[in-house]
C-alpha cells in the first residue's frame, strides 16, 4: 500500500479517486451511461454489488439511486473467509487495508445514508434475501475463484429484472482463470448474452443484448477519447470499448539533435523555453467522464 492509499483509508476522501480500489475511468463512464440511462428511460429497480472492498464503486453505484431504490452490497470486510483459497486471496489483496469501518466512512464521505451491509461471504445471497427480479444492475467483483464467482453469477441471473445488467470484473485477466472460466461457462452454457467488454469488465443480461448495446452507442466514445470495436461470439455481437493509445510524440530531427547535444544545463534551460512556448500556445481539451 502506498502512502497515499493509507491516507485515504485513515482520513475521509475529498474526491471519489482518492478511494482505493480498482475501478477505473472507462468502466465508471461505461456504469454511469448504463444506469443514467436506466433511470432516463424510466426503469427502475435496486442495485446489487458483490465485492466492494473500500466503496470505490459502490459510491458510483450509490450516485445513481432514484427515490425507492436500494443498493446493497455484500463483502467479507474483516471478517474470516469461508474456505483456506478464499482465506489466501483475502490475505494477499485486502487484510491489510480492508475494514468495514473504512468502507462506511468512505461512503458517507460522499452520500448521506450508507447501503443496505451485508458482511459475509456472498453465498449467503443465495437464501434468497436479494428478491428475485428486483434488480436493474449487479456488479460482481468479489472472489476470483471459479465455484465463487459461479454462484454468484447465479445470484445475479436471480436478482436481476427483465433486461437488467450484469458487470462480472477480472473476466480476462492472467491472475484469474476462474473468473473467466465462470463467465464464458455462463455466457455458453447459462444464456448469459455479452453486451460490452472492456479491458476489466465483461458486461451482459439475460434480456435484450441488442437493446443495451444500442444504449452503448447512443454515446460518442471516440469523441471522448476511447476506441469502440464490434466483434461477434458464437453468433452474438458484442460491443468492445477500451482507451485511445496516444501515439509518442516524434520530435523533429534537429530538435531531437540539439537536445541531444547541447550539455545538461543547456539542455534544460532549451526544454524551459519549449515547454513555456507549448504551453502559451496550447489550447488544453478537457475530457469529461
Ligand atoms: C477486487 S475487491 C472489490 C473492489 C471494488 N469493487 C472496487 O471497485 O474498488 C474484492 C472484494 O471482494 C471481497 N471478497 C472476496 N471474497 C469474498 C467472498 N467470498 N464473499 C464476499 N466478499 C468477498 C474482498 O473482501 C474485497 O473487498
Amino acid at each position: 500500500m502506498t502512502t497515499c492509499e493509507t491516507a485515504a483509508v485513515q482520513s475521509a476522501p475529498l474526491r471519489r479517486d482518492d478511494i482505493p480500489g480498482w475501478f477505473f475511468s472507462l468502466d465508471r463512464a461505461a456504469f454511469g451511461h448504463l444506469l443514467a440511462t436506466q433511470s432516463a428511460a424510466g426503469v427502475a429497480g435496486d442495485i446489487l454489488e458483490l465485492g466492494s472492498y473500500l466503496g470505490r464503486s459502490a459510491v458510483l453505484l450509490g450516485d445513481h439511486l432514484r427515490p425507492g431504490e436500494r443498493l446493497t452490497v455484500c463483502d467479507l470486510f474483516d471478517s474470516d473467509a469461508g474456505d483456506a483459497d478464499n482465506a489466501a486471496e483475502m490475505a494477499m489483496s485486502y487484510r491489510r487495508t480492508l475494514t468495514r469501518s473504512a468502507f462506511e466512512a468512505n461512503y458517507l464521505a460522499f452520500h448521506d445514508a450508507l447501503p443496505e451491509i451485508v458482511q459475509a461471504p456472498t453465498s449467503a445471497l443465495a437464501d434468497g434475501r436479494i428478491p428475485a427480479d428486483s434488480c436493474r444492475f449487479v456488479h460482481v467483483d468479489a472472489s476470483h475463484l471459479y465455484e465463487h464467482v459461479a454462484g454468484d453469477i447465479a445470484v445475479a441471473r436471480a436478482a436481476l429484472a427483465a433486461d437488467g445488467l450484469v458487470a462480472l470484473d477480472d473476466y480476462r485477466s492472467e491472475h484469474t482463470p476462474g473468473v473467466s472460466a465462470a463467465v464464458w461457462e455462463a455466457v455458453f452454457t447459462g444464456g448469459l448474452r455479452p453486451v460490452l467488454l472492456t479491458p476489466m469488465k465483461f458486461y451482459g443480461t439475460w434480456g435484450d443484448a441488442a437493446a443495451a448495446r444500442e444504449v452503448l452507442l447512443g454515446r460518442d466514445w471516440r469523441a471522448e477519447g476511447y476506441t469502440v470495436d464490434e466483434d461477434t461470439i458464437g453468433g452474438s455481437r458484442v460491443l468492445r470499448l477500451n482507451y485511445q493509445v496516444k501515439a509518442p510524440v516524434q520530435r523533429s530531427t534537429p530538435r531531437r539533435l540539439a537536445l541531444d547535444l547541447l550539455p545538461p544545463v543547456a539542455t534544460r534551460a532549451t526544454r524551459r523555453v519549449l515547454r513555456t512556448l507549448r504551453e502559451r500556445r496550447a489550447v488544453q481539451p478537457v475530457r469529461a467522464v
